[in-house]
C-alpha cells in the first residue's frame, strides 16, 4: 500500500464474527532461556497441576504449565466472545493531527464491553472453564474494579455465585464500580475486611491500612479454601493462564493489520500485573522470537509502583498471607503498600513470571509514568478520540503520545500500536481531582522501597 493510501484507512478496523481467531497464543513455547518454574512453597519444588488443583480448576491449572504454542480456545468461550468481540482497531487520526506526528497510531479498544476494559477476555474463559467442571462459586479480588466487574458479568452469565474482595482504597474512590459488580449479583466486600483471618491480620497490623492487592488476593483465597467443596478462586492477572486468555486481543490485532497492510514498529500497554500488555504484545513478539522480526515492545508501569523499574527479581508471592506459589518475577515485595493513586490496576506489588522473563532478556523493554502526567495525555486523548480512557489505559497513551513526539522530532513514519484497555467512565473522580488541580505526583523514597523488599521471603533459592 502506498504512503498515501495508509493515510486513507478506516477510522475503525473490522473483522467478521467468523475471523475470531481459533487459538490462544502460549508465549512459553517460544522464550529464548527456559523460564525458572513456580515453586511449591512447602516443598521448594516446582508446582504440579495438582497443587494448582487445589485453588484453580484442573483445566486451569493444566494451561498454567502448559507449553504448547496454540491453545485451542473452547467453542463455548468462543461463543461468548462473540458477544462482544472482535473488537475494534482504531486509527487515532485526531490524535496523530493534535501531535503533528508523521507516526501512524493505532489502538486496540478493549473497553467496548460491559465491563468496560480487557478483563473479560479472562474472565469468560476462567468461568466457563470452572463451570463445566462443576464449580459453583468464585471468589477473587479486584484493585481497579474493573477485574471484579469482568468476573461478576461472566459469573452472571454462566449462573454462578461471586465473591470480590475490592482493596479499600478502589472501594472509598469508586462507589458505582462496587454498585455494577452488585448489580450482577456479587458480594462485594472492601480488604482488608474482618471476613477472613488474612484480613483481621492485615487490620490488626494497621487498622487505617488503603489494602492492596496481595492482601485482597490472600482474602479471596482463605474464602476459597474455607468452601473448597464448591469454590474455587480466580486471578485477574499475573499467571500464565491469564496472560495466555488476554492474547485474543493481539491475535485480532494481527488480522486487522494485515488486512490494511501495516505491522506495528511500537508495540506499548500498561502492565498492572501484565495481562493486558502481554494480550497486545505476546502475538506480535511471536514473531520477533520465531522469525526475527524488528519490533519494540514497550509496558509502562506507574512510577508509584514501580515493580519492572525499580524491583527485585526473586522469588515472592502473589499474595500477603503466602498462600501462592512462589513466582520468579519483579518484584516489590507481597507486604509492599502503594499509595492511592487512582490508576488502581497498576498497584500490584510484582508483574507476571512470562513478562518478567522478556524484560530480563531486553525482548520488552519498560517505560514509567507519573500519575499527573499519565491524566495529561487522559485529557488529550478524551478531547481528540472522544473515548475517555481507564487512568490504567492512559498510561499507554502517554507512552504512545512521547514515541509519537520522537517521530515528530526524526520524521520518522512509525506505527505505533497500543491497548487502550479500558474506559474510564466509573472513574470519574480521578477526573475530577485531575481538574480540580489536586492530582499527586507520587515518587516512591527507597525507604518505602526498602520496607516492601523486607517482605520478600528469603528461604527461596536465588535466581539471578
Ligand atoms: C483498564 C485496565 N487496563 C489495564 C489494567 C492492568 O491489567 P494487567 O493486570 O492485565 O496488567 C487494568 C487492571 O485492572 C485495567 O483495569
Amino acid at each position: 500500500m502506498t504512503q498515501n493510501a495508509k493515510n486513507h484507512v478506516p477510522h475503525h478496523v473490522y473483522l467478521e464474527e467468523s475471523e475470531l481467531p481459533k487459538d490462544w497464543y502460549n508465549i512459553a513455547a517460544d522464550l529464548p532461556t527456559p523460564m525458572p518454574p513456580a515453586l511449591h512453597p512447602g516443598t521448594l519444588q516446582p508446582i504440579t497441576v495438582d497443587d494448582l488443583a487445589n485453588i484453580f480448576a484442573r483445566p486451569i491449572a493444566e494451561m498454567e504449565l502448559s507449553k504448547e504454542r496454540f491453545i485451542e480456545i473452547p467453542e463455548r468461550v468462543r461463543e461468548l466472545y462473540r458477544s462482544f468481540r472482535p473488537s475494534p482497531l482504531c486509527r487515532a487520526y485526531n490524535l496523530e493531527k493534535a501531535l503533528k506526528t508523521p507516526a501512524r497510531i493505532y489502538y486496540k479498544f478493549e473497553g467496548n464491553n460491559p465491563s468496560g476494559s480487557h478483563k473479560l477476555n479472562s474472565a469468560i474463559a476462567q468461568v466457563e472453564l470452572n463451570r463445566a467442571a462443576g464449580v459453583k462459586r468464585l471468589t477473587t479480588e479486584t484493585g481497579g474494579g474493573q477485574w471484579g466487574s469482568a468476573l461478576a458479568i461472566a459469573c452472571k452469565m454462566a449462573g454462578m455465585d461471586c465473591t470480590v474482595y475490592m482493596v479499600k482504597v478502589s472501594y472509598e474512590q469508586k462507589p458505582f464500580r462496587r454498585i455494577l459488580m452488585e448489580t450482577y449479583g456479587s458480594n462485594v466486600i472492601a480488604s482488608p475486611s474482618t471476613t477472613t483471618e488474612s484480613g483481621r491480620r492485615a487490620l490488626a497490623q494497621n487498622p487505617d491500612c488503603l489494602g492492596s492487592l496481595g492482601c485482597a488476593i490472600s482474602e479471596a483465597m482463605d474464602d476459597a479454601l474455607a468452601h473448597k467443596d464448591t469454590t474455587r478462586y480466580a486471578l485477574g492477572s499475573v499467571l500464565n493462564h491469564v496472560l495466555l486468555h488476554q492474547t485474543i486481543i493481539g491475535q485480532e490485532a494481527k488480522k486487522q493489520m494485515e488486512k490494511i497492510d501495516e505491522y506495528p514498529d511500537i508495540v506499548i500497554g500498561c502492565c498492572g500485573g501484565g495481562s493486558n500488555f502481554s494480550g497486545i504484545a505476546n502475538p506480535f513478539l511471536m514473531d520477533k522470537l520465531r522469525d526475527g522480526k524488528k519490533l519494540r515492545a514497550i509496558t509502562v508501569e506507574p512510577a508509584a509502583c514501580p515493580s519492572i523499574t525499580r524491583g527485585k527479581y526473586a522469588y515472592d508471592f502473589a499474595d500477603l498471607s503466602h498462600y501462592t506459589p512462589l513466582l520468579p518475577m519483579y518484584t516489590l515485595g507481597n507486604g509492599f503498600e502503594p499509595p492511592g493513586i487512582h490508576a488502581g490496576g497498576l498497584r500490584f506489588h510484582g508483574v507476571a513470571p512470562l513478562l518478567t522473563h522478556l524484560c530480563r532478556h531486553g525482548i520488552v523493554e519498560c517505560a514509567t509514568a507519573a500519575q499527573r502526567d499519565v491524566f495529561d495525555a487522559a485529557i488529550l486523548f478524551a478531547q481528540n478520540e472522544i473515548i475517555l480512557p481507564a487512568a490504567e489505559s492512559a498510561h499507554a497513551i502517554l507512552e504512545a503520545i512521547r514515541q509519537a513526539k520522537i517521530c515528530r522530532e526524526t520524521g520518522e513514519e512509525k506505527v505505533i500500536l497500543f491497548s487502550l484497555s479500558g474506559t474510564g467512565y466509573f472513574d470519574m473522580t480521578a477526573y475530577q481531582s485531575y481538574l480540580a488541580g489536586n492530582l499527586q505526583n507520587y515518587s516512591i523514597t527507597d525507604d518505602v522501597l526498602a520496607k516492601g523488599f523486607a517482605s520478600i521471603p528469603t528461604n527461596a533459592p536465588a535466581i539471578d
